[in-house]
């Protein structure tokens, strides 16, 4: 690989101890070589309204930039009633307006999710490569990373303790890093 990847993860939660927070910090330990990740806060986004999309407040701004700034993204996925957070979705929303200013276009993104159910955020995970497509997005297709049962995986202290787990996320940023190699290239 040659060179340096910057990656921009978020997770799509406000929880203190989220489990999507302790993939997302879990990804940071497992980076290869030349690849940085910097991970960004929703909290205080501000609930998208068309009204003001052309005066978009500071919070707003900064996570467009810090989009524009990274060479990939990283979406830590939760799942909410069989879909994305309201958090996730709202940040996606604000990143994409106003109409022709759209910070995440073209972005390669690999997206990941802990949910305390039996299916790990995959219906929230395929409801958010929907939303890619108009967002046109580049998302990588595989490992798919779906942490099913957290509660198990991830301890007191927010640490990713399973091995499998922590070895998929590695495997996942890694993957990343090359997806993203492969679009610089054309
Ligand atoms: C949930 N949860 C949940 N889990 C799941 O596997 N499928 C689901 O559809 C839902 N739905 C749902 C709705 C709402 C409103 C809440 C608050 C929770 C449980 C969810 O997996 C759990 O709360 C996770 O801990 C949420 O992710 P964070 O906050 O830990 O990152």
């Amino acid at each position: 690989m040659s060179g340096k990847i910057t990656i921009l993860g978020f997770a799509g939660s406000l929880r203190k101890a989220s489990y999507n927070k302790a993939i997302l910090n879990a990804a940071a330990e497992l980076l290869p070589p030349d690849v940085e990740l910097k991970i960004f806060d929703l909290e205080g986004l501000p609930l998208f309204n068309q009204d003001l999309e052309s005066e978009p407040n500071e919070k707003v701004r900064e996570f467009k930039a810090a989009i524009r700034a990274a060479d990939a993204l990283l979406i830590a996925c939760p799942e909410y009633n069989y879909s994305i957070s309201g958090v996730l979705k709202n940040a996606l929303d604000c990143a994409s307006r106003p109409y022709g200013d759209n910070a995440l276009s073209g972005k390669p993104v690999a997206i990941m999710g802990a949910s305390i159910g039996t299916l790990g955020t995959a219906r929230a995970q395929y409801h958010l490569r929907q939303s890619c497509v108009f967002l046109n997005m580049f998302p990588l297709n595989g490992p798919e990373v779906m942490v099913a049962l957290a509660q198990d995986k991830i301890d007191a202290q927010g640490k990713v303790t399973d091995p499998g787990t922590r070895e998929r996320i590695g495997e996942l940023v890694k993957s990343l890093a090359a997806w993203t190699q492969r679009l610089r290239q054309g």
